[in-house]
């Protein structure tokens, strides 16, 4: 089912994106975006900075959430996605932010899990949601073995992401054990996904995705059962699609 956008490079896919992103912005300025992080939207955010420093773009009518988000961290941590988000993006320009980041600190989780879903449906849900993809599959925070129709909660992470993760947190810190993310229930009800995943060591997890059964042991497998799905990627991680 998905609408696989092949590129040559990972710079070309960035562009891509970041014009299609554009494209989905000027066509309906009210756009509610779901925004992810990771390496793989750094020059995403970047290509689409500089489309909106050249002028005739504007997210002053939207509105965003984030997908997930570390526990425990103290505010304005440096591998915090609330600050990956402030200087890849917010920063840079006029997207009104506020409500759309998960609660990074350890307190009420859960009734801050609720209100976060209870924020997006008051919004009108999600238009379109960013997403990455974890070597193992995952999605936002949805480790394997996530429920299809989870929802927006704290989870552990695993020994392999925490690994993946380490080089975003200074040397002498370990990567929190757990995490908040939306759940796959959650983003399967947004209206549009797009995908994107760059590089060799993802060929594995777009392979498990989207040309085997669908399997809880691989998250993203749950994408096929939804409608509109957009895979940007480049040719290395395309390799076994
Ligand atoms: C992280 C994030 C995901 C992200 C994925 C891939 O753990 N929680 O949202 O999509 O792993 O990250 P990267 O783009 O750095 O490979």
């Amino acid at each position: 089912n998905p609408d696989f956008r092949i590129f040559p490079s990972a710079a070309a896919t960035a562009d891509a994106v970041a014009a299609y992103l554009a494209e989905r912005l000027a066509a309906q300025p009210d756009i509610r975006l779901g925004l992810a992080t990771g390496n793989t939207f750094v020059p995403v955010y970047a290509a689409l900075v500089e489309r909106y420093r050249a002028g005739g773009l504007s997210f002053a009518g939207a509105a965003s959430f984030n997908l997930d988000e570390y526990v425990g961290l103290p505010s304005g941590h440096v591998a915090s996605f609330r600050a990956y988000m402030q200087s890849h993006l917010f920063d840079h320009v006029d997207l009104p932010e506020g409500k759309g980041l998960l609660p990074a600190v350890d307190g009420d989780i859960e009734a801050g899990c609720r209100n976060y879903e209870a924020a997006i449906a008051a919004a009108g849900g999600i238009d379109l949601q960013l997403l990455g993809i974890g070597r193992n599959g995952h999605i936002g925070f949805n480790e394997p073995g996530s429920a299809f129709d989870s929802r927006t909660r704290q989870v552990e992470l695993t020994p392999s992401t925490q690994q993946a993760n380490k080089a975003d947190f200074p040397a002498s810190e370990a990567v929190p054990p757990t995490a908040v993310t939306m759940g796959i229930g959650t983003i399967l009800e947004t209206r549009e996904i797009v995908l994107v995943a760059v590089g060799a060591t993802k060929a594995e997890a777009l392979q498990m995705a989207f040309r085997a059964g669908q399997t809880p042991a691989c998250p993203a497998s749950a994408l096929q059962s939804h409608t509109r799905v957009l895979v940007f990627c480049d040719e290395a991680a395309a390799s076994l699609v």
